[in-house]
């Protein structure tokens, strides 16, 4: 087994959503021992919190700045290779930026930006360093969406026609008829959040989808907002037409105000030969369709699977694995990555991917500022 990789975690602090997700994910294979941190902008809580997991409260930071600093004085083979990015929407860029400039490899949380010239610029600085860069888009990472993604691309669907991607949520519901509440949340915060709530925290996740498993790119959009307080003009839901190659369209839904709706991502791909469709919801069963046969169930782990979704399963098949292996697995990419190992195309998302998701999310509120035209993606 070679070295564990040395693990930075920024944000993702005991009262966060999403860093329990990275912690258990970076564990999960192996590769990673978390050596310093800056969990929490406030330091004792900070430190509390590395007591309570566990991990040596030496190398844990008053603030991301001291981080770098004190970081790079170490012997190179002590100091943290990598760090994960996990604080709210603003902060990545200036961090992701920082850390690839100085050396480090990323791993950051989506939206990769706040807006797509930002998102160019750290291209540019990614490009500079040489660095591996992987951005978590969680729900690439499971066995069956990988299994979707070479399935098309074997040609198994034949011409593509049809694309429908939908996440629907109903949890600012909580939040959003509350004045008090809506005002202080940062996902609804313009100058946290980013331009978009929905599409910016959602959407780009299902269009993510959508690139990831046909392989084509969206070419142009036409997108229709809604939110539901006037003191508050954050989209909470957007529905968004997309035009792909000649003669391949589809629709991207997204809504955080869908009641009763938990964590419903699903994606349909309809071709000429047959169609996929898979549910996040129920992530270890693929449906094939068609027009001739009866529907097929693909599930993980049998070897009537690709390569790529059989690299996505640890346990011979019947035993449900879920988010954690699927993020698990994204990392498990990234490390062969900064490993310099070989890895196959698709076992993390890239660069590339958080540019075209900034080059969406600008998108769709651009078209829903002009009056809901159609607007060109580069
Ligand atoms: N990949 C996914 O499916 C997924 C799911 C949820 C959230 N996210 C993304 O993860 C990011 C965090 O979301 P969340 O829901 O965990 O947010 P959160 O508000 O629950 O947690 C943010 C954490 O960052 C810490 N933090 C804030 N400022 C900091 C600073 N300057 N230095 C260090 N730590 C700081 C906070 O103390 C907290 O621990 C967002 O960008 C969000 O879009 C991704």
């Amino acid at each position: 087994m070679p070295k564990k990789i040395r693990l930075g975690v920024i944000g993702g602090g005991g009262d966060s959503l999403i860093g329990v997700l990275h912690r258990v994910a970076s564990f999960i294979n192996d590769n990673y021992e978390i050596v310093g941190a800056v969990f929490n902008p406030d330091y004792e809580q900070n430190v509390a919190f590395a007591k309570e997991i566990d991990v040596p409260t030496n190398r844990i930071y008053k603030d991301f700045d001291t981080l770098v600093e004190e970081e790079l004085k170490l012997p190179e083979d002590e100091r943290i290779q990598v760090c994960s990015v996990l604080t709210p929407n603003f902060l990545h860029f200036p961090m992701a930026k920082k850390l690839l400039d100085n050396g480090f490899h990323v791993i950051c949380e989506k939206p990769m930006t706040m807006d797509y010239e930002e998102a160019k610029t750290l291209q540019e600085a990614h490009k500079n360093s040489g660095k591996v860069f992987a951005l978590t888009h969680t729900y690439t990472g499971y066995p069956m969406v990988r299994q979707m993604r070479e399935m098309i691309k074997n040609g198994e669907l034949g011409k593509i026609h049809k694309v429908d991607a939908r996440y629907y949520q109903g949890w600012i519901n909580t939040v959003i008829h509350d004045k008090e509440k809506r005002s202080t949340v940062w996902r609804l915060d313009p100058t946290k959040a980013g331009i978009s709530s929905c599409m910016g925290d959602i959407g780009v996740h299902a269009f993510n989808m959508v690139e990831f498993t046909t392989g084509l790119q969206v070419k142009s959009l036409l997108c229709d907002f809604n939110y539901l307080y006037e003191d508050n003009q954050m989209d909470v839901d957007g529905t968004v037409l997309i035009r792909m190659d000649e003669h391949v369209k589809g629709v991207i839904r997204s809504s955080q105000v869908a009641t009763g709706e938990e964590n419903g991502l699903a994606i349909a791909i309809y071709g000429e030969k047959g169609a996929l469709r898979w549910e996040q919801e129920k992530p270890n069963f693929l449906y094939k369709m068609s027009d001739t046969e009866p529907v097929q169930v693909y599930k993980p782990g049998h070897a009537y699977n690709s390569e790529l979704s059989l690299g996505a399963s640890k346990m011979p098949p019947g035993h449900p694995e879920g988010i954690f292996d699927s993020m698990a697995n994204i990392y498990l990419g990234a490390a062969k990555a900064i490993r310099g190992e070989e890895y196959n195309d698709g076992e993390f998302p890239t660069m590339e991917d958080g540019v075209r998701g900034m080059n969406f999310i600008e998108g769709t509120v651009a078209s829903h500022k002009q009056g809901n035209v159609w607007v060109k993606m580069d």
